[in-house]
């Protein structure tokens, strides 16, 4: 297949010789159901993964606990040995339990371990971007510090293990005690259309020049829902989806999609938005919604 140019622009993650094309993609989907074990159709997974790669995509969101394991594993198996210019980015903090339930792992013989199975799973020598993901509140970001993970990544991106490091689910006060640590390369918290608590950190994260990743930029487990964005969308002659990620695109120009799904039809439809131009009376519906 062709490769198609310009999927929403390209972004030069700063500090780093790292760029990426603004619409990337988020593997968690590809996991089973709650984001645990297998995928119901592994066929299907490997699918999206490649024809997301043929298509542009070259920033997938991944992390080994997403399965465990199961998403890196499907990278691997899909797209090794992996094209030059594809960068995965992974997060550490976290491990599952027996039950599929999210437990901090934030100590520095954990966060050892999960950089050496991501390494091992995704059959890299080094990670490109390491998100160390929060777990002071598991939903939420919360005030604490993240002083001793931080040390112990930054440690681990000493050995070489690690190019470059980001943060997920912090405050802005987090982000910036993290700067006196080590460079930041990306931020990833929780944005979209209905949910924009993060405005001003992503206003001063963009004035950085720093990445600002949204996660649930569809709304993750609770798909967006609004009568705004459906008019838009049928005005438009798009999908609501389209739209939402459209109006992220337009947000700010350090913004990096990574829309989740395990659907080829989504998939295309979501990367279909590189296309996508929202009118100013439309956006300025849009910006009126949260
Ligand atoms: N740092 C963190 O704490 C954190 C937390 C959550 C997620 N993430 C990352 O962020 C990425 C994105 O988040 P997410 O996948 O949870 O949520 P999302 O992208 O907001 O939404 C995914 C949901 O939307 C559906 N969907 C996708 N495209 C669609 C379309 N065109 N039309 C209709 N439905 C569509 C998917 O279902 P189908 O599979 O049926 O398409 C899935 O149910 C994840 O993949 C993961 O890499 C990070």
């Amino acid at each position: 297949m062709l490769q198609q140019t310009n999927l929403a622009d390209s972004f030069t993650v700063p500090g780093t010789s790292l760029t990426v094309n603004r619409m990337g993609y988020g593997a968690m989907q590809l996991a089973g159901p709650e984001v645990f074990g297998p995928p119901r159709d592994v066929d299907t997974a490997i699918a999206v993964l490649r024809e997301a790669v043929e298509s542009g995509v070259n920033h997938i969101d991944t992390s080994d606990y997403y399965g465990p394991h199961v998403t890196n594993q499907l990278i691997k198996q899909a797209l090794h040995p992996y094209p030059n210019d594809l960068c995965l980015v992974t997060k550490v903090g976290a491990r599952r339990d027996e039950k599929g339930g999210w437990i901090a792992a934030f100590s520095a013989k954990e966060l050892t371990l999960a950089v050496e199975e991501n390494l091992r799973h995704l059959g890299l020598d080094v990670l490109d971007i390491v998100n160390l993901r929060s777990m002071l509140d598991v939903h939420q970001p919360k005030e604490g510090s993240l002083e001793a993970p931080l040390t112990a990544l930054a440690e681990l991106k000493h050995r070489g293990l690690v190019r470059h490091i980001g943060l997920s689910n912090v405050t802005p006060t987090q982000i910036a005690a993290a700067q006196e640590i080590t460079p930041i390369a990306c931020v990833q918290n929780i944005y979209n259309l209905t949910q924009r608590a993060d405005g001003g950190l992503l206003d001063q994260l963009a004035a950085q020049g720093i990445a600002y990743v949204p996660f649930f930029p569809l709304g993750g487990f609770t798909p967006l829902q609004s009568v705004v964005l459906d008019d838009v969308a049928r005005r438009l002659e798009a999908t609501p989806m389209q739209v939402a990620l459209a109006w992220l695109l337009q947000r700010s120009a350090n913004i990096l999609l990574i829309p989740g799904t395990s659907s080829l039809a989504h998939l295309k439809e979501n990367l279909a938005v590189a296309d996508l131009t929202l009118p100013p009376a439309e956006l300025l519906l849009l910006n009126g919604v949260a």
